[in-house]
């Protein structure tokens, strides 16, 4: 299934134009890009790095008609760039907007390794049109997740329609099923930890479980008696008695007053929840920069779907949220933003860093 649009031009035709950003980049360092992102993407093409980044988040400008501006220090949204300091237009037909973004994600995912995974960050009006662009780009069996983002407190607008609270970050592996996964899991809140390991003794909270599990086992151990007690019907023992014995000599069965056995298990043994696809990161209430996004939200990308010798990559970098949280967590990072206060902004999160930087010029 292919979108069709006006002046949409074929793949080979982006990637020819890269050619014509051909730079020296540096090969082991950080580094940060000033001026327009397909220049700063073809130069990594160009200088070395195909098949070499191993995450990708991009955060573009979401097609709101609106200019980002600031105002006397603080941010703002405005509709006329007269009201503040522009730093940011976004401003497209939905068609340009498209291919705007296609010309960028086609050499991304020749930059991206086989191990790689791209998230991009957009919203509820424009996110399922880039869906079927990326389904393009990826192939639909590269898909893994349209995650929904809770961004803010409800909201109460006048409008005949219903309030929106959330964006949306479509998540793609280059290779399927070879990104990159650490299986960041979520710990279990105060509530879901009284309702699952209620008890509590020496060790710490724990639930039980049966000794038994569904299925009879014709012949072997498993379904014959332990300590003169045979698995129920339809049953078998989950273990062999040797093991049963050596939980019982550590305390970990726990027998009824009518001498049922149960197998304890421990809340400190618990690996975690597993994270769903609706997540809640609020982005900050005073941000330094428009748009600026959520760091603990960029914490988890990076810390899921990267190793510690990978480089990670945002190309619409914005104050450098992605690239921070790649510094935190101690990998290399690739950001790039056409915007000076961007740039500067970058430059003092990540002061402490060691980077280099690029201008792109005009
Ligand atoms: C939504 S903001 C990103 C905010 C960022 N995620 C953060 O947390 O601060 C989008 C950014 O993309 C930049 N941008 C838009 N078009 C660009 C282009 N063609 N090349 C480079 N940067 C671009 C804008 O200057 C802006 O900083």
């Amino acid at each position: 299934m292919e979108l069709i649009y006006r002046n949409k031009k074929p793949r080979e035709d982006i990637l020819a134009q890269t050619e014509k950003f051909r730079m020296p980049v540096s090969a082991d360092k950080s580094m940060l890009f000033y001026g327009e992102n397909f220049a700063g993407l073809s130069a990594l093409l160009c200088g070395g790095y195909a098949g070499k980044i191993d995450l990708v988040y991009i955060d573009p400008p979401f097609n709101t008609r609106q200019s980002f501006s600031v105002e006397e220090g603080r941010t703002s949204t405005v509709s006329r760039a007269r009201a503040g300091k522009v730093v940011f237009q976004d401003k497209f037909t939905l068609e340009e907007y498209l291919e705007f973004l296609r010309e960028r994600i086609v050499p991304i995912r020749e930059l991206l390794s086989e191990r790689g995974s791209f998230y991009l960050h957009t919203d509820t009006k424009t996110g399922h049109y880039i869906k079927i662009v990326l389904d393009e780009i990826f192939g639909s069996d590269c898909f893994c997740n349209d995650i929904t983002r809770v961004k803010s407190n409800p909201k109460n607008f006048k409008r005949a329609a219903y309030g929106n609270e959330k964006d949306v970050v479509l998540f793609y592996a280059k290779c399927a099923g070879k990104n990159i996964w650490n299986n960041v899991s979520l710990p279990l809140t105060e509530e879901e930890r009284l309702a699952r390991f209620p008890k509590r003794d020496e060790r710490g909270y724990y639930t039980t479980i049966p000794l038994h599990a569904p299925g009879e086992t014709a012949n072997g151990v498993t379904g014959k008696a332990w300590r003169g007690i045979l698995p129920p019907a339809g049953r078998h023992w989950r273990t062999k008695p040797e093991e049963f014995d050596r939980l019982d000599a550590e305390g970990r069965i726990e027998w009824s007053d009518r001498g049922n056995p149960r197998i304890k298990k421990y809340l400190n043994e618990h690996k975690g929840k597993k994270i769903q696809d609706i997540w809640t990161f609020k982005d900050p209430q005073y941000p330094a920069y428009p748009t600026q996004k959520n760091a603990d939200m960029l914490d988890l990308l990076v810390k899921q779907s990267s190793a510690p010798d990978s480089i990670v990559l945002d190309c619409f970098s914005g104050s450098g949220t992605t690239l921070a949280a790649a510094e935190r967590n101690g990998r290399r990072w690739i950001g790039m933003d056409k915007s000076e206060d961007a740039i500067r902004l970058t430059r003092a999160a990540l002061a402490a860093a060691d980077f280099v930087e690029y201008d792109l010029g005009e």
